[in-house]
C-alpha cells in the first residue's frame, strides 16, 4: 500500500513568520553557508507521524477534527540548535495542543516523549563554535501572536527541496 511523509503541524500566524524570516535575514548576513527554511516552509512540528497510509490519514484528520482545543498564544523565547544539524527558534504555548493531539491519537501513534516546541529555521552539516556564538548572541524579539490554526501536512522530498502540502486544516477558536 502506498504511504506519505505526514506530520500535524502548528500554523505561524503572519507576524511571526514575518519576525522568524527577519531573524533568518539576520543570521544569513553572519552565517551565509546555512540552508534556511524556505519562508512557505516554516512551521512547528506538533507532530510527525512518518509514512502513513491513505486510510490511517483519513482516520488522523477525523480525530483531529473531533478535537475541541482552546485559544493558542504562542511566543517566541529564542534562538538555539539541535546539534549538529537544526537550527531552531524556540516556541512557548504549543505544549497543551501538542498534549491534546497526543490524546486525540492515542491508539494510532506513541506520545510524544521529549516534546520541545520549535520552529526550524536552518540546516547545517556540522555545529562549528562560531555558530553556536552567532546563535547565542541572535537578537529574538519578544513576540506573541494568536495562533488560528493547525493542520495535517503532507511532506513531498524532491531534488529542489521539500515541498508541503495541506491535506487538512483545523481551526482554534479566538480568545
Ligand atoms: P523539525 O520541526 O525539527 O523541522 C516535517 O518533516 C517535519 O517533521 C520537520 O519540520 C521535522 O522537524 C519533523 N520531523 C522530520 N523527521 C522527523 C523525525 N524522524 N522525528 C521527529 N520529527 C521529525
Amino acid at each position: 500500500m502506498t504511504t506519505q511523509r505526514t506530520f500535524i503541524a502548528l500554523d505561524l500566524p503572519p507576524a511571526m513568520r514575518e519576525a522568524v524570516v527577519s531573524i533568518q535575514e539576520t543570521l544569513r548576513t553572519r552565517q551565509p553557508d546555512l540552508r534556511f527554511t524556505a519562508r512557505d516552509n516554516l512551521h512547528l512540528t506538533l507532530k510527525f507521524l512518518a509514512e502513513i497510509t491513505a486510510p490511517a490519514t483519513r482516520e488522523t484528520e477525523e480525530r483531529l477534527q473531533r478535537m475541541q482545543p482552546g485559544p493558542l498564544r504562542m511566543r517566541l523565547t529564542g534562538a538555539g540548535c539541535f546539534s549538529p544539524r537544526i537550527v531552531w527558534l524556540a516556541i512557548r504555548g504549543a505544549d497543551a495542543l501538542q498534549r491534546q493531539v497526543d490524546e486525540a491519537l492515542a491508539g494510532l501513534y506513541a506520545p510524544e516523549q521529549r516534546f520541545m516546541g520549535h520552529v526550524t529555521i536552518a540546516r547545517t552539516r556540522r555545529m562549528p563554535d562560531r555558530l553556536r556564538r552567532a546563535l547565542e548572541s541572535l537578537e529574538v524579539p519578544d513576540l506573541e501572536a494568536q495562533v488560528t490554526s493547525f493542520s495535517l501536512q503532507a511532506s513531498h522530498l524532491g531534488q529542489t527541496g521539500t515541498r508541503y502540502e495541506t491535506l487538512a486544516k483545523f481551526a482554534l477558536p479566538e480568545s
